[in-house]
């Protein structure tokens, strides 16, 4: 071959390489033009290369050194080409920051706190048995608190220890005293006061004790009021609204125990226990509404008779799902927490 075609095929073969890295506009198309000019096997370079061989003797060393700086044009050519796709792509990697293909970022979903969802699945229960909701404040006064339901000024559950009372300007001037409530049996009277016989309420909220706090006992607590007064009610109906309750609420057999007991405001009064699943624990009180109560709100307690019962949530609740600690519910642990 002369050596001025194989010059000529040099000078051609540069230029398209030039040319065709230079249009390159993706990593895709650069490396095509790669595998096409500098390919290792069946490059256009090495196809050129191989027609050294047929230059005749005299002007290989002249072809030989022209092939080189060719050779070194193209790959700097190439280099030159990469080198500004990086510093092109870069930049919008940079700005975007943007992968649609990686998995998003899922919001963790809360929900009720357990003592909600028992108060909502009580108030469903309770509904299906025609109870209906009565509200009632957490702060209260002394005649609905106490002197309502019998309880008189002398009686112990008034003392400052067993109650908090709160220091306003009214107290300090010897007027009214509010204490938050110490039990949801104040809304029997709110509702009485307001409503003539019959009544079939429910009343669920937060009461307050200074109680030292151990693992069935906590200062803030939330109680269920019952209250139905009606003809000729008697204490066989208590047994079987709370009966039909709780084994809804276990949804199981569950069985309901009496113990006699004392509240100023039912008479006669008792403990409930009840068993589910062996062992007997103490839900509540309960008992027939005391004749003073119903004449403290106006009823005629020769034609009405009632029914009341108090029951705290907290232990229904840890009951239910084998809690053996009531401080778990208010210590906010989310690992508790979301196990329900
Ligand atoms: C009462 O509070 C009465 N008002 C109940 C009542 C209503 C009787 C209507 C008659 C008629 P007692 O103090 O026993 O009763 O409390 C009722 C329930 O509240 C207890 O059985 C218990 O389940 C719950 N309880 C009482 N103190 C605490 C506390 N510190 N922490 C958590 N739960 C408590």
């Amino acid at each position: 071959m002369a050596l001025v075609e194989f010059l000529a095929e040099l000078d051609q073969l540069a230029r398209a390489a030039t040319a065709a890295f230079a249009a390159a506009d993706n990593a895709g198309a650069l490396e095509s033009a790669r595998v096409e000019f500098l390919g290792v096997r069946n490059g256009r370079l090495k196809t050129v290369q191989k027609g050294l061989g047929k230059v005749d003797k005299t002007d290989k060393p002249t072809a030989g050194k022209r092939f080189n700086q060719v050779k070194r044009q193209i790959e700097a050519a190439y280099q030159a080409a990469a080198e500004s796709l990086a510093e092109t792509a870069a930049p919008i990697a940079d700005t975007t920051g943007f992968d649609p293909t990686i998995p998003g970022n899922r919001p963790r979903l809360g929900h009720l706190h357990p003592i909600t969802q028992t108060i909502e699945e009580i108030v469903d229960i309770m509904g299906r048995l025609g109870f209906t909701v009565a509200e009632g404040p957490e702060v209260e006064d002394q005649w609905h608190n106490f002197e309502a339901l019998n309880i008189p000024p002398e009686h112990p559950a008034r003392d400052p220890l067993d109650n908090f009372y709160l220091a306003t300007a009214e107290k300090a001037a010897g007027g009214k005293v509010w204490l938050l409530r110490s039990q949801t049996s104040t809304v029997q009277i709110r509702v009485m006061e307001k409503t003539a016989p019959p009544v079939r309420v429910i009343s669920l909220g937060r009461v307050y004790r200074p109680d030292t706090p151990d693992a069935t006992h906590v200062p803030m607590f939330h109680q269920i009021e019952g209250l139905l007064i009606d003809t000729h009610v008697t204490m066989a109906d208590l047994k079987s609204v709370l009966r039909l309750f709780g084994m809804s609420y276990f949804e199981d057999d569950v069985h309901i125990r009496f113990r006699p007991s004392f509240f100023p405001f039912t008479e006669p009064s008792v403990e409930i226990d009840m068993s589910w699943h062996g062992g007997w624990v103490e839900m509540g009180g309960a008992g027939m509404v005391d004749p003073n109560v119903l004449c403290a709100v106006g009823y005629d307690p020769e034609k009405v008779t009632g029914l009341a019962f108090g029951l705290g949530i907290e232990r229904m609740c840890a009951q239910r799902h084998g809690i053996t600690d009531i401080r778990e519910f208010f210590k906010n642990d989310v690992r508790f927490l979301q196990q329900f």
